[in-house]
C-alpha cells in the first residue's frame, strides 16, 4: 500500500502498522498530519473538519471507530449509525487521504488495564449523566493520538465538554499535538448535525429545532451581564418541554473553559443543552 501514489487516493489501513506506514510516506515528503477522529455515519460536520484539516495544510486522516468504551450499557452502542462504504465515498470526495478503519481487537488487543480519566470539567453536564463517558473519549482519543502522531487534532464544538476534556488532557499530559476546534455545522433551519438525527422521526425533526431556537434566546438574554442565568435557563427548559421534548437533562450557561455554571456572564460562556426526544438524546450549545 502505498499511500502518496495518486494525489486523489484514499488509503484504506485497518491497522496501526499500516497507518504509521501510511503517515509516514506523507511525513518523508515534508507534509503535515491533521487527524479527525470519527465514528462513522459521517455528515458535513464532519467533512468541515476534513476541510478545516486541508484548509491548515494538514494532509487528513480520519478515523472511524465506533468506541465501545464509551458507550453506557443502557446508550445505543450496537444501534449506532454504521455505513462504512457511504463513509468511504464522503472522505474520498472530501479529499481525505487516510481512513483508518481498526477493529475492536486493533483497537484494544489483550486485556487493557490502562485508561485516561480528566477530572474536574467531567464533573458536570454530561459527566454525572454518561459515567464513564469521558473515561472511554479521553482512552480512545489518547491511542488514536499516539498511534497516529498527528500535528493537529480536529474536533467539533456541537460536543463542547468533549473538546474541552480533549484540551485539557492534551494540555495536562504534555501531548505534544494541537486541538482545534471548529464551529458547529448546522441545518439550513439550525439544527446542529448530528449522526444520531437519523433517529428522529419528522415530527421530532420539526420539534428538535426548538433546541436551538431557546439556545439562541437564552444567549441573546444573558449577553449583557445582568441577567440571571439560571432564570433564563429554567424557561428555557420549560419551553424545550413544551415544546415537545420528553426530558431535558440541562439546560444551562457555564464558563467556556472551566463549565463551572455562570449565575450572570462575565466573560466566555457557553449557552449548553442536552435532552431526550423520543428514543433520541440531542445535544447542543451556543457561544454567549
Ligand atoms: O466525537 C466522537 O465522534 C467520538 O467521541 C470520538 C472523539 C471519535 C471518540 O470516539
Amino acid at each position: 500500500m502505498t499511500a502518496s501514489a495518486n494525489a486523489n487516493d484514499l488509503a484504506i489501513v485497518r491497522t496501526v502498522a499500516d497507518l504509521r506506514r501510511a503517515v509516514a510516506d506523507f511525513r518523508k515528503a515534508g507534509r503535515t498530519i491533521g487527524l479527525v477522529p470519527t465514528m462513522g455515519a459521517l455528515h458535513e460536520g464532519h467533512v468541515s473538519l476534513v476541510k478545516g484539516a486541508l484548509d491548515r495544510g494538514d494532509v487528513p486522516v480520519t478515523s472511524i471507530f465506533v468506541n465501545p468504551t464509551q458507550f453506557g450499557p443502557k446508550e445505543d452502542f450496537s444501534a449506532y449509525p454504521r455505513d462504512e462504504q457511504g463513509d468511504f465515498d464522503k472522505l474520498r470526495d472530501a479529499q481525505c487521504r487516510i481512513v483508518f478503519a481498526p477493529s475492536k481487537d486493533e483497537m484494544y488487543p489483550g486485556e487493557q488495564l490502562t485508561t485516561v480519566t480528566v477530572a474536574g470539567i467531567t464533573d458536570g453536564l454530561c459527566g454525572p449523566l454518561r459515567p464513564g463517558h469521558f473515561q472511554g473519549v479521553a482512552t480512545v482519543v489518547s491511542k488514536l493520538l499516539l498511534m497516529a502522531m498527528p500535528d493537529r487534532a480536529y474536533f467539533g464544538e456541537k460536543d463542547y465538554q468533549q473538546l474541552q476534556v480533549i484540551k485539557r488532557m492534551v494540555r495536562d499530559l504534555a501531548m505534544p499535538f494541537e486541538i482545534v476546534g471548529m464551529p458547529t455545522v448546522r441545518e439550513k433551519d439550525g439544527l446542529a448535525m448530528s449522526s444520531r438525527n437519523r433517529y428522529l422521526s419528522a415530527e421530532e425533526r420539526t420539534q428538535a429545532l426548538c433546541m436551538y431556537r431557546q439556545l439562541v434566546k437564552v444567549a441573546d438574554t444573558v449577553r449583557d451581564g445582568r441577567t440571571s442565568c439560571a432564570e433564563a435557563s429554567a424557561a428555557a427548559s420549560r419551553a424545550l418541554r413544551d415544546g415537545g421534548f420528553d426530558i431535558v437533562e440541562y439546560f444551562t450557561v457555564v464558563d467556556a473553559e472551566s463549565l463551572k455554571p455562570l449565575e450572570r456572564v462575565t466573560g466566555p460562556a457557553r449557552v449548553i443543552a442536552a435532552a431526550r426526544l423520543g428514543r433520541t438524546r440531542l445535544i447542543d450549545n451556543l457561544a454567549v
